[in-house]
């Protein structure tokens, strides 16, 4: 796997100060991920999940360790850069689906490509099109309060796609979900990962959702604990302690 098309982490550490207590929520993480697969981030509550979402996404910076995204070493960009690098290649979906309740399922993915400058036209296309893409071509003027949980988040996942990122990561997209919409929305993150060959990373505390992803990636104590195939279930990796 070339560099230039995965996203790879080496010997993260991160950990947080608050009140002169430190708590260490990475250790020594390494992983690469592929394009073309959901990988699922799993683990109890306060494993590190998100803390590691973060350091991926160039969000946070690592106390040690390196990131490597698309063959460019986030660490050595600087904020305006990393902001820049996440604008152009990285898509975001988290728990709470963060519309604005004023506007449409249309207009809330539309805003995206209208902020990048894209023509009016052409937006609406694209916005359309990524509708139709999580099923919701035909609820397209429908508003926030008038789409379900589990239409809401398609929506989110939609404004995500819109702009074709190689990179998506949702954080907890299910958990405001009951069982079949969060089953859904995993599915539908694993067909866009099969169908644009974008690397997608799911963070979920529900073990629910690992029989649906190509990659399971399992968390303790802000360590990586096993490293193993989810849909064929078929363990690859045991990583020791
Ligand atoms: N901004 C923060 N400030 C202080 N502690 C934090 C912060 N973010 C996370 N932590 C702590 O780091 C650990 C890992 O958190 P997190 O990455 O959010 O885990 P998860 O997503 O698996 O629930 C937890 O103990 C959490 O309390
Ligand atoms: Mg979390």
């Amino acid at each position: 796997m070339t560099p230039e098309i995965s996203l790879s982490a080496g010997a993260l550490s991160k950990s947080y100060v608050v009140q002169n207590i430190r708590t260490q929520a990475l250790s020594d993480v390494s992983l690469t991920l592929h394009p073309g697969e959901l990988s699922l981030i799993s683990g109890p509550s306060g494993c590190g999940k998100s803390t590691l979402l973060s350091l991926m996404s160039g969000l946070s910076r690592p106390d040690q360790g390196w990131v490597h995204a698309l063959g460019v070493d986030l660490g050595r960009l600087d904020d305006a850069k990393r902001d820049a690098f996440r604008l152009a290649h990285c898509g975001f979906v988290f728990q709470g689906f963060n519309l604005f309740p004023a506007l449409n399922a249309l207009e809330q993915v539309q805003i995206v490509l209208d902020y990048q400058g894209v023509p009016h036209s052409q937006a609406q296309r694209g916005a359309a099109r990524a509708l139709e893409m999580v099923g919701l071509g035909h609820r397209r003027h429908l508003r926030p309060a008038e789409l379900s949980g589990g239409e809401k988040q398609r929506v989110a996942i939609a404004r995500a796609i819109v702009k074709r990122p190689r990179l998506l990561f949702a954080d907890e997209p299910t958990s405001a979900l009951d069982s079949t919409n969060g089953a859904a929305v995993t599915d539908l993150l694993r067909e866009i990962a099969h169908r644009s060959s974008a690397i997608v990373v799911c963070v979920s505390h529900d073990p629910r959702l690992i029989a649906r992803a190509d990659r399971v990636l399992e968390m303790e104590d802000g360590r990586l604990r096993h490293d193993r195939r989810g849909r064929s279930g078929l363990s690859f990796k045991e990583i020791s302690p």
